[in-house]
């Protein structure tokens, strides 16, 4: 394609954005937040015939015995409408798994609240537990959902940078983020998008200065079984911080059916309340026949985990090794299913423009990381990249990228 070829469709692209914005309205607390940059990738990616190292959804299916589960709930006839907050069978499972997972016992029926995956956990537990003008803290970079949902319950978001190559807690930093107005902190272990692992330093620091200040822990720990490098700590398992913790977490990473949308939140009596009466009014309920079949999943033995450990760590191999062979600088990933890396020895000015340019010169996708900042200028020199494809798929990504992509 030429320059002046390039130029028009840019322009093009500029043409449509503002007559779609002129025809399309959103309320003010939305405005700024545009298509996700998941969505644009995958539809450039199906456009380009592009391997798909983007969006972090599993190219091969879950297992068998939770679908047939599945299926045998609907033919069972557990189809209406489920409680609330969950089916007695999953409140009581995800219970049982949190206890041999973090020893802490918790009442199924008061302290479980079941949701539409763990994006709704997030939405009703900061919509339920922050009143406008609270300050929340991020660490960025971010799961990009924090900070439109923040942005809804009218919260003032305030970020701590973690940055490379080991992405740690900058604590000092994070002491003067925190006020008198600070009601909570999110946290998400294994972070997306760097496969960061807060360690226990860091939990108990965190920990300290959250009893200090009075402030919640909202934990996201959609990733805790793929942790590779290290043991998962629950935020929630730190002495006095059950108290002061909301837990969530889904079924859809652990066990490869992103698509089923199963989550739930884990938090005293108190804090569930919160979170209860925004799910009441959000979903109220979450399917009937998945929930039974998440209970299933959740009942079964640590052979599950260790054996999806054992297949991820094959893949990560692949990955690794392969983008680092390209020429990539590959930051250190301890979980989740992503590594980043530094785009720049490819010569590109930012991450946009690179994933852009890989999709359509190389057939690879990748994320840009500035759609996980604040400020995007901070994440443009850093794409993301998923090992949560099959070998054949990761190996012929990295020899794509060895063929065509050339360091400047
Ligand atoms: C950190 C993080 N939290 C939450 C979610 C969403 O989870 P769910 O699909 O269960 O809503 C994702 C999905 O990618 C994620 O990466």
């Amino acid at each position: 394609m030429t320059r002046a070829t390039d130029l028009r469709l840019h322009f093009a692209e500029l043409v449509v954005f503002h007559i779609v914005s002129f025809l399309f309205q959103v309320a003010k607390r939305l405005e700024r937040f545009k298509t996700t940059i998941f969505t644009q990738m995958s539809m450039l990616a199906i456009k380009h015939g592009a391997i798909n190292l983007g969006q972090g959804f599993p190219n091969f299916d879950g297992p068998e015995f939770v679908k047939e589960a599945a299926i045998q709930a609907i033919k069972d006839g557990k189809n209406q409408y489920a409680r609330g907050y969950g089916v007695p069978d999953l409140n009581a499972a995800v219970t049982a798994r949190f206890k041999i997972d973090t020893g802490l016992v918790v009442d199924p029926e008061k302290e479980v609240t079941v949701t539409s995956g763990c994006t709704e956990a997030i939405a009703a537990t900061i919509l339920g537990l922050i009143n406008p003008g609270d300050e929340v803290i991020l660490f960025a970079p971010f799961y990009d959902s924090y900070e439109a949902t923040l942005s809804m319950a009218g919260a003032k978001i305030k970020c701590v940078k973690l940055r490379p190559p080991d992405f740690s807690v900058p604590i000092a930093e994070l002491k003067s983020t925190i006020s008198k107005n600070t009601r909570a902190i999110l946290i998400n272990t294994p972070h997306n998008p760097t496969g960061k692992m807060f360690t226990r330093d860091e939990l108990n620091v965190i920990a300290s200065l959250c009893i200090e200040n009075d402030v919640l822990v909202f934990t996201d720990e959609v990733y805790d079984k793929l942790a590779f490098e290290m043991d998962h700590i629950s935020m929630a398992s730190l002495p006095g911080m059950y108290e002061r913790t909301v837990t969530m977490n889904s079924l859809g990473k652990t066990f490869s059916l992103t698509g089923w949308k199963i989550g739930w939140a884990i938090a005293p009596p108190h804090l569930t309340w919160g979170v209860r009466q925004a799910h009441s009014f959000l979903t109220f309920a979450t399917s009937t026949p998945m929930q039974y079949a998440a209970a299933t999943a959740l009942q079964t033995p640590d052979s599950y985990y260790e054996e999806l450990k054992r297949d991820y760590m094959a893949k990560k191999t692949i990955l690794v090794e392969g983008l680092k062979a390209v020429g990539f600088t590959v930051f250190p990933s301890s979980g989740t299913y992503f590594v980043v890396v530094d785009h720049t020895p490819f010569g590109l000015e930012s991450d946009v423009a690179f994933c852009e340019y890989l999709i359509k010169e190389v057939g690879v996708v990748a994320i840009p990381t500035s759609v996980f900042y604040l400020n995007p200028e901070d994440g443009k020199n850093l794409v993301r990249f998923t090992f949560c494809k099959d070998e054949g798929t990761l190996r012929s990504a990295v020899e794509r990228m060895k063929d065509k992509l050339l360091r400047k």
